[in-house]
């Protein structure tokens, strides 16, 4: 995956900073590579995406059960996982010059090789064969593994026996509680247990936004299967992924499904589908992914931990669950929602930039303004709806900033679905029948509609 710049993703990072989406982490400081921000509208937007994830996948279903372990664990959850392994690394080499560090499979990458699956001797036989140099057009070291845990240490330990690494996945979380949910809710098999939470991964090459960072949240779910059933509920949850990523407003010709292959896979998996979307300047990439972890993970921990994984039928017949896992990174359900929504037109004679936000999405619902905020009445009015709005939606901005239409401006590069605005006409000085209705204009089509204040939130849903 080589960097390639596209107008549209630099016009969508720069209205993300702009408008208070997202920001570089540290950036009065220079930023922080690898870490990002998020401002009042990415919080907003953030939460919405979180809120309808957890719905979809948790609240309305019965068999999936919430869970919200620790960021930091015990060193041997990931020695049994196989984090602190090669499996857990990428290859690594270093600019014998700058000391740059860059990965070694995007180096060849860019030479059009593919070095999935190649060891470290194959890759150092591969540069020096080809002379790939630096991107300084230096020499390069050999290659050797770099593991992506970023490590700490707990408490005032000296020595490795303090060290502790922030997890890499929210997953493992799961999988040390598995116990604990089994005794204390009794679920019946197949069942799923869901955690949304912050993962960290010490990326050599952050990069492309929101896209490869080294802080980052997921949402993922360990789904619990007979052994014998994994592909029948593998299908399942496909097309539950498959109506997640309608839901979140993305187009069937921007979403595709990859299979993994086989010399790809992740060290856990034995089938893997990458769900991806297509990246303005970037192409195919992925958003989430769906694996079929087997019982690798239960079966280590039980191993390493001595306590039973087994999962106990009413008839008395014990095994050890295969875990299917759809695994979401929520920046990237952002950027792929940011980038669906990103739409230009023409209004008025002029370019016009909107978010076309579902509604379920927006950061706002609905912006209320007073047509001019120096006339006593009509602020005091439109006060009257912005209480009554903010009351049943929450989310509604107040907007008395420059001009309506630039408030019009303002909120459609936000996407904010609708404007309400008051004017002489809801105060029904001149005109009677006019009182107590307002202009509701509408985010897509610049339309407005005159509807009265009593239906409004009726309007609105
Ligand atoms: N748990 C899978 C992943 O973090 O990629």
């Amino acid at each position: 995956m080589t960097e390639k710049k596209d107008d549209k993703m630099e016009k969508i990072v720069s209205l993300c900073k702009r408008r208070g989406f997202v920001f570089q982490g540290s950036d009065i400081y220079g930023g922080l590579r690898g870490t990002w921000d998020y401002g009042p509208l990415g919080v907003a937007l953030n939460k919405n995406i979180k809120r309808e994830w957890w719905k979809m996948f948790v609240d309305d279903r019965e068999d999936m059960y919430g869970l919200d372990a620790a960021i930091i664990m015990n060193s041997k959850v990931w020695e049994a996982s196989g984090h602190t392994g090669a499996g857990f690394a990428d290859p690594m080499v270093e600019d014998l010059e700058t000391k740059e560090r860059f990965r070694a499979d995007h180096l060849l990458k860019d030479n059009d090789i593919d070095a999935e699956g190649m060891s470290l001797e194959e890759i150092d036989a591969l540069i020096a064969e080809k002379g790939i140099k630096s991107p300084k057009g230096n020499d390069l070291s050999q290659a050797r593994q770099f593991n992506l845990m970023f490590e700490s240490r707990i408490g005032a330990t000296a020595g490795d026996e303090g060290k502790v690494y922030l997890r890499p996945e929210t997953a493992q979380g799961i999988f040390v509680n598995f116990k604990n949910v089994l005794d204390s809710m009794s679920p019946k098999m197949p069942f799923g247990i869901a955690q949304v939470g912050k993962a960290f991964r010490n990326e050599i090459a952050p990069r492309e936004f929101l896209f490869r960072v080294r802080e980052f949240e997921q949402m993922e779910i360990e789904y619990f299967v007979k052994e014998s059933e994994w592909e029948v509920e593998f299908e399942k949850l496909r097309l539950d992924i498959v109506a997640w990523n309608k839901h979140l407003g993305l187009s069937d010709e921007n979403v595709r499904e990859f299979e993994v292959p086989e010399n790809d896979l992740a060290h856990y998996s034995k089938r893997t589908i990458d769900f991806e979307y297509n990246y303005p300047g970037k192409g195919f990439d992925e958003l989430a992914g769906f694996a079929y972890r087997t019982d690798h993970d239960l079966k280590n921990h039980m191993e390493a931990s001595g306590t039973t994984m087994e999962y106990i039928e009413p008839d008395g017949s014990r095994f050890i669950p295969h875990v299917l896992e759809p695994s979401f990174g929520l920046g990237r359900a952002l950027t792929a929602v940011l980038c669906e929504a990103y739409t230009e037109d023409e209004m008025n004679g002029e370019v016009r930039t909107y978010l076309k936000l579902p509604v379920h999405l927006a950061p706002y619902r609905v912006a209320v303004s007073p047509l001019l905020k120096n006339k006593p009445q009509l602020v005091e009015k439109a006060r009257e709806v912005f209480s009554v709005l903010k009351k049943e939606y929450g989310n509604v901005a107040w907007d008395d900033n420059g001009n309506v239409g630039k408030r019009y401006r303002r909120q459609d590069e936000i996407g904010t679905p609708y404007c309400v605005v008051i004017d002489f006409d809801t105060l029904g000085e001149e005109n009677p029948d006019t009182k107590d209705t307002v202009t509701i204009r509408h985010r897509d089509t610049g339309e407005q509609e005159r509807v009265s204040i009593s239906d409004l939130i009726e309007k609105l849903k």
